[in-house]
């Protein structure tokens, strides 16, 4: 199956949302790269479980459906900034026809933290 039936949404840590055609099977690591959406920093690794910079977060239905969570993912999420109790590493999360349509969130990384709190003491 090579097609490109599927979709998913992507919400940048600006608000914008990206939309994608899927293919089934497809990582949303590669979906990101083949689309050269534009996520800042996204993937770092690519794929290898030593980054936690495609981390994800879902929506419960969406998060219900995915493949569990290995150890090694586990202790990678474990170091995402932001941590959700539907966060995943976008790397290992393959495209089903299950989640189809999903919608996940791009979450603020470090460097996001760090200038609004850079921008915030500039207000004071
Ligand atoms: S891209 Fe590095 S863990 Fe997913």
């Amino acid at each position: 199956t090579s097609e490109e039936n599927l979709k998913v949404n992507f919400i940048n840590r600006d608000g914008e949302i990206l939309t994608a055609s899927a293919k089934e099977g497809e990582s949303l690591l590669e979906v990101v790269i083949r689309h050269h959406l534009n996520i800042d920093g996204f993937g770092a690794c690519e794929g290898t479980l030593a980054c936690s910079t495609c981390h994800l977060i879902f929506d419960q239905k969406a998060f219900d459906q995915l493949s569990s969570v290995t150890d090694e993912e586990m202790d990678m999420l474990d170091l995402a900034f932001g941590l959700t109790q539907t966060s995943r590493l976008g790397c290992q999360i393959c495209m089903t026809k299950a989640i189809d349509g999903i919608t996940v969130r791009v979450p603020k990384d470090l460097s996001d933290a760090r200038r609004d709190q850079i921008e915030k003491q500039s207000k004071q």
